[in-house]
């Protein structure tokens, strides 16, 4: 008997038509092809609330239900899709928000038998492969050389490193502005062929 796997799409953009949209529709496409579950969560139109309230402070367990059944997908995915714009050089705050709740201590890290919090966090996620998309306004070049590019070392190192997800994939297409249909088209058959990839 083969055991279905599952993906967990996640978008963060207030836009229902969006790019990061379009980008998850076509990500969803192949993984569905591929014989992947789907478990998609638009962050915005669930109405997910980034702010992490006092009673969570110890961030193990939520009264939000909403938040419990983020983590309970994150634990249980076999590949992680996240899809966000570029917003200063981070994640929308309702991203940030997701992270601070979701990927919380037992569920994405946790720390060696007898070892506190200062010792070094090891990562809990099932999934081995993660894979971000982001959009942007400014030429790659220029995010690089003039920001260094802070989103990438959030997702690979920061968060998805540190949680046991060695293997991250991470495509920022831009400018968004202006840009054509032709060049939109081709950025989706760009995401088609990552996931594959991946796959
Ligand atoms: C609050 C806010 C902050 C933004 N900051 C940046 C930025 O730092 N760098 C950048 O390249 N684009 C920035 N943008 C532009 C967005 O990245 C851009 O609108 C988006 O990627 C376009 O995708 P969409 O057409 O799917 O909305 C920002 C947009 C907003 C609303």
């Amino acid at each position: 008997m083969t055991v279905m796997r599952t993906a967990l799409l996640v978008i963060g953009h207030p836009a229902p038509g969006s790019f990061s949209h379009a980008m998850a529709q076509a990500a969803q496409h192949v993984l569905a092809a591929s014989g992947y579950r789907c478990v998609r969560h638009d962050l915005y139109a669930e109405g997910f609330n980034p702010v992490q309230p006092v009673p969570e402070a110890s961030n193990v367990a939520s009264d939000d239900p909403l938040v419990e059944a983020h983590c309970a997908d994150l634990a249980q995915a076999d590949l992680i899709l996240v899809f966000h714009p570029n917003w200063w050089s981070q994640p929308p705050a309702i991203v940030k928000g997701w992270i601070d709740r979701v990927f919380r201590l037992g569920t994405a890290y946790g720390y060696p038998e007898g070892v506190g919090f200062e010792g070094v966090p090891q990562g809990l996620l099932r999934a081995r492969h993660a894979l971000v998309f982001n959009t942007s306004n400014t030429p790659p070049a220029r995010e690089q050389a003039v920001f260094g590019d802070p989103l990438d070392g959030l997702w690979r190192t920061a968060v998805f490193g540190l949680c046991g997800v060695g293997s991250v994939h991470r495509r920022m297409v831009g400018p968004m502005a202006g840009s054509s249909d032709a060049q939109r088209a081709a950025w989706l058959d760009e995401v088609d062929a990552l996931v594959r990839q991946v796959l």
